[in-house]
């Protein structure tokens, strides 16, 4: 197949829309996926309108949810049957401690930040394979190195990201499919909104895609495995 294929999960806002609007300017045809359907609408109608060669499949997708996350893959495989790059970006912060928070917010956010990635990778292994160098980034966390107050369970679901990512790293590279963690801190997203803090302390999303984006210079023979991308002036 010739048109190159991206799939972004989380893709209508912050880090996962930058990630998308990326690829669509490299020439990707992409796949993405959120709860909004009136935001997935709103993206296909931008993006479509500037580049018409290329296609947009927009999915309503809970991720945290098994049965729908099978059902944006089969809905991939029985466009495309290929995917060259797949972003494993949705995810949700709970602000808490692990010792107060509401039970049942781990298994939320185990669900929503690390069965998702496992669910949609094992879905898609066979169109990843069927592309030549494919590659799957997961957008984990500082989080994912240090736990940090009021990180709670999202630390928890952000360093088992970063092991389903290093685990599939292993088990992927002798298929020549590579597999890149990015562990971005403070980025300004929707998720920041309401915060009072002055906009030059964090990073932009475009920072974080860019960071994706750049691993496709990379010779088949070199991984990056993994990125850490700071604040200039440090962490929040
Ligand atoms: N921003 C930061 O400072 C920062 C730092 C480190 C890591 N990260 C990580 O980067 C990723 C993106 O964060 P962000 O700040 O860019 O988020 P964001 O601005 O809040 O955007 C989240 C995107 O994901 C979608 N989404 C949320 N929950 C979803 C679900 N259950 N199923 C499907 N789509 C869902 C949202 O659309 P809908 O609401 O319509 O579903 C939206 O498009 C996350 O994994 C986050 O943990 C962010």
């Amino acid at each position: 197949m010739n048109q190159k294929i991206a799939v972004i999960t989380g893709a209508t806002k912050g880090i996962g829309r930058a990630i998308s609007e990326k690829f669509w300017l490299l020439g990707y045809s992409i796949a993405v996926c959120a709860r909004s359907e009136a935001d997935l609408e709103q993206m296909k109608k931008s993006l479509s309108a500037t580049r018409p060669d290329q296609e947009v499949l927009t999915k309503v997708c809970d991720v945290s949810q098994k049965n729908q996350v099978g059902a944006f893959a089969k809905t991939i495989h029985e466009t495309w049957g290929s995917v060259d790059v797949l972003v494993n970006n949705a995810g949700t912060f709970t602000p808490g401690k692990l010792i107060e928070e509401q039970e049942g917010t781990l298994l939320h956010l185990l669900n929503t930040n690390v069965m998702s990635a496992y669910w949609l990778t094992r879905a898609l292994l066979p169109d990843l394979r069927a592309a030549s160098n494919a590659l799957i980034v997961n957008i984990c966390s500082i989080a994912s190195m240090q736990a940090y107050p009021p990180g709670g369970s999202y630390a928890v679901s952000k360093y088992a990201l970063r092991g389903l990512s290093t685990t599939l790293r292993d088990e992927l590279k002798e298929e020549n499919i590579k597999v890149t963690s990015i562990f971005p801190g403070a980025t300004w997203s929707a998720s920041w909104d309401g915060v009072d803090m002055p906009k030059h302390r964090l990073m932009l999303a475009e920072d974080v895609a860019m960071a994706v984006t750049g691993l496709l210079a990379m010779s088949p023979q070199a991984v990056v495995e993994e990125i850490l991308l700071r604040p200039q002036l440090g962490d929040l």
